[in-house]
């Protein structure tokens, strides 16, 4: 705890002052980027039901065309029964059509990592993800042509 006497200390104040400034500069110098995609702490809790900008408004599903064929079957079986069918999420994962995971913030190697090995809960309250069983690289390949393909669809790129 300050201490009234604290608070009026000039030099303090002027600490105080100087520290704002500082805060306030590092959040505008960001504003020139076109996308954040780091939520506020409180969009990340519980999920994502709460107000979350990262979030797209509905995913759209649109056709898949032939090539990513065999990634979609892949997806449905290994991953839409917690990231969704179209990657929308679920009660029991998140949504991969979300701008965490923009290539550019979510590489093809974090698809690799999580499916293989499995990912500790980080961004969201789902839980931990556990490794896949059964799954090889082909098919983590196979997988994220399909994801980046529904991501590009739904302007996440
Ligand atoms: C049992 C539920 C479950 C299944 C099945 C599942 N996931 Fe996940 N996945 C999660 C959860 C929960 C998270 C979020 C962890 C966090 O960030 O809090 C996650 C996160 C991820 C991430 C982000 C990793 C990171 O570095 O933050 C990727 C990529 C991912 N999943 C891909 C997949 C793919 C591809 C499949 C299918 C092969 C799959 N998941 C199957 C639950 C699941």
């Amino acid at each position: 705890m300050i201490s009234n006497q604290r608070k009026k200390d000039p030099i303090f104040r002027t600490v105080v002052v100087v520290v704002l400034i500082l805060l306030l500069a590092a959040c505008s110098s960001q504003e020139g980027e076109s996308r954040q995609v780091t939520a506020p702490a409180s969009t990340m809790m519980p999920g994502h039901k709460m107000g979350d900008s990262n979030m797209i408004s509905a995913v759209k599903t649109p056709k898949v065309p032939f090539k990513y064929e065999a990634g979609n079957k892949k997806f449905q079986k290994m991953c839409a029964s917690c990231h969704g069918q179209w990657g929308g999420g679920s009660e029991q994962g998140p949504p991969l059509m979300h701008l965490f995971y923009v290539p550019s913030h979510h590489s093809d190697a974090a698809f690799y990592n999580a499916v293989l090995k499995g990912v500790k809960q980080h961004h969201w309250t789902f839980g931990d993800m556990p490794p896949v069983a059964g799954t090889t690289s082909r098919d983590v390949e196979k997988i994220i042509a399909f994801v980046r393909w529904l991501q590009r669809e739904n302007g996440i790129r």
